[in-house]
């Protein structure tokens, strides 16, 4: 698929299913991100990749912090806040840790790592898969943070949900209206 129809066609699926991008598939999609623009080349992305069982480990932080922040909670919400973890076959969790620099602000380093999500999710749309980006409450909590091995000072970018999409998202129809073009 070329790079115009990919991100004309792309949207946020709405079910995913197995199977997940498979070990080569993934390696594409991370080389993609690795791509993005960066400046002075910092390389601010982490990547954490949960496939299978590993992706209970973020599905039990998410159940923790859920539990932790509304202790009053019925059981039932508690569970279904860690059961967002299993949407998906894979997820791929995009943080950007700071290389602090007088030059290139967080703000660059934060903005070069969602850049490396928007190409792993156009990598994906191209070979075939479907994509999701959320974030919420579990992108800013240190405690999960580190259930999944990142630093409570990482910003999370995305969790990106990958897999077959089930029930594929719809395009949206973009107008240029209210944009100014001078030719
Ligand atoms: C940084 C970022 C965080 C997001 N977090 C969420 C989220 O937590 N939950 C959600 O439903 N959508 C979230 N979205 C929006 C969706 O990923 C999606 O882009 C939006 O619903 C529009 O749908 P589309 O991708 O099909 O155009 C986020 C988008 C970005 C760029």
């Amino acid at each position: 698929m070329d790079v115009l129809t990919a991100i004309k066609t792309r949207a946020s699926a709405v079910r995913l299913t197995a199977p997940g991008p498979t070990p080569a598939q993934l390696d594409e999609i991370l080389k993609a991100g690795i791509q993005a623009p960066d400046h002075g080349r910092l390389q601010p992305w982490r990547f954490v990749v949960l496939c299978g069982d590993d992706r209970k480990i973020l599905a039990k932080a998410m159940a923790d912090m859920q539990r932790r922040k509304t202790p009053d909670a019925p059981a039932d919400e508690i569970e279904r806040t860690g059961l967002k973890a299993l949407r998906a076959p894979t997820i791929l969790v995009v943080a950007a840790r700071i290389t602090p620099s007088p030059k290139i602000p967080d703000v660059e380093q934060i903005v070069a790592a969602g850049a490396a999500t928007q190409n792993m999710f156009l990598a994906a749309h191209g070979l075939g898969l479907g994509a999701m980006w959320k974030t919420g409450g579990a992108a800013y909590d240190s405690q999960v943070k580190a259930a999944i091995g990142l630093q409570s000072s990482d910003h999370i970018v995305a969790y990106l949900y990958l897999g077959t999409p089930a029930t594929p998202g719809t395009p949206r129809e973009n107008t240029l209206d209210g944009y100014v073009i001078r030719r």
